[in-house]
């Protein structure tokens, strides 16, 4: 019997690639996502590279009860829960929109979750829960705090959890603290797309090796790093999308928090120099002030995940941008609505 699972946010970036993954692994995939920030197109995508059917609701999370509708016409068994809004500046801009869309969302979700005896919840939380850290590379135990409305919403979430998880002993929720995920599906039918200007550096060094956009501005070069650039743990979001099934597989009583990282660093110039060396095209840049709320360095250590989940992220920069590319050059408008 192939086991459901409810995927919101599943036409999302790392939805999207995490269904391919389920649906390659055998389960049967229910995606619910409201196509604020997606493309209905990848559904038909998440189909032709899984060689698998999969069902798509479109609804808003905070409406309970067409949420309600789809747990009572799906044998669910467990929730990857992607669906939310993740833009930092936007967050700080528009406060009460992020705590009404991802704090509703989350709980409506848990409510009905509750309701129909699903216990199982895998979230995506991230490594903005930890704030300018104090140890590097970064563990689970370090200290958490947020910096932003955004970061507040994922610091909010898990403890949503974590209370949800001491009132009843069947819950079992996976907090997975994503680094830096780039990169995009080999086949490059599958990819990010992000609406507006791009706000991480990946998407928009593509954007500017494909000539959508003249030049990258570097936020900074006088940080504490070899280079003066930030340097982020990129992650393949192939590889997140296989912590996602791993997390699934691996779930414990109660409530446990994963960092999904690589481990490995790479500056803003290392990703600038990778991008010139696969594409064979000059990625222009100029140094600019740093950006707010930035901080030199985010390194994950992925103990943890490697040992409880038998989980590891292979792949590297060189394969992220690789993949990047060929997805931005087969797509240069990205799915194109
Ligand atoms: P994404 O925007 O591509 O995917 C999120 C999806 O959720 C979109 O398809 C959007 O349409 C949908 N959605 C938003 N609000 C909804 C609502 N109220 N009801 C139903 N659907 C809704 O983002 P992503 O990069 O794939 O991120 C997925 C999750 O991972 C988010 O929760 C994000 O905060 C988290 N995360 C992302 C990153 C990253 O760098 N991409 C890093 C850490 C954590
Ligand atoms: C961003 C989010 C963070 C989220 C993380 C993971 C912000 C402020 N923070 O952080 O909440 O958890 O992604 O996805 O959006 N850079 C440039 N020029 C650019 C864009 C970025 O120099 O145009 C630099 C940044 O200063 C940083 C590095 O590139 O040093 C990576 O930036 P980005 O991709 O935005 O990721 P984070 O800063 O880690």
């Amino acid at each position: 019997m192939k086991r459901t699972i409810l995927v919101t946010g599943g036409t999302g970036y790392i939805g999207s690639h995490t269904c391919v993954a389920l649906a390659e692994h055998g389960y049967d995939v229910v995606i619910v996502d409201n196509l604020s920030n997606s493309s209905s197109k990848v559904v038909d995508v998440i189909k032709q590279l899984s060689g698998q059917n999969i069902t798509f609701h479109e609804l808003d999370l905070t409406d309970t009860e067409a949420l309600g509708e789809v747990f009572d016409a799906h044998p669910i068994e467990a929730v990857v829960h992607f669906a939310g809004l993740k833009a930092v500046g936007e967050s700080v801009e528009k406060p009460l929109w992020y705590y009404q869309t991802n704090l509703v969302s989350t709980m409506n979700l848990l409510e009905q979750m509750e309701k129909h005896g699903v216990w199982d919840l895998v979230f995506s939380s991230s490594a903005t829960v930890y704030g300018d850290p104090e140890q590097l590379p970064i563990p689970e135990t370090a200290s958490t705090g947020a910096t932003n409305p955004y970061g507040q919403t994922k610091l909010m979430i898990e403890n949503i959890c974590k209370d949800v998880a001491a009132s009843n002993p069947n819950w079992r929720l996976a907090m997975l603290r994503y680094f830096n995920p780039i990169g995009a599906h080999a086949s490059g039918d599958l990819g990010e797309d992000p609406t507006g200007i791009p706000n991480n550096l990946v998407p928009f060094v593509m954007q500017v090796a494909v000539g959508r956009r003249e030049k990258l501005n570097v936020f900074g070069d006088d940080w504490d790093t070899p280079d003066g650039t930030g340097v982020r743990d990129y992650i393949h979001v192939v590889d997140l999308a296989a912590g996602h099934l791993a997390a699934l597989e691996n779930l414990k009583e109660g409530w446990d928090a994963y960092n999904l990282g690589t481990g490995t660093g790479a500056s803003v110039l290392e990703v600038v120099k990778t991008t010139e060396l696969v594409t064979g095209k000059p990625v222009n840049y100029s140094i600019a002030p740093r950006r707010s709320g930035d901080i030199a360095t985010s390194l994950a250590d992925p103990t943890k995940a490697n040992n409880e989940l038998d989980w590891r992220a292979d792949r590297n920069i060189r394969t992220m941008i690789v993949d990047a590319w060929n997805w931005q050059s087969k797509n240069p408008e990205g799915f194109g609505d």
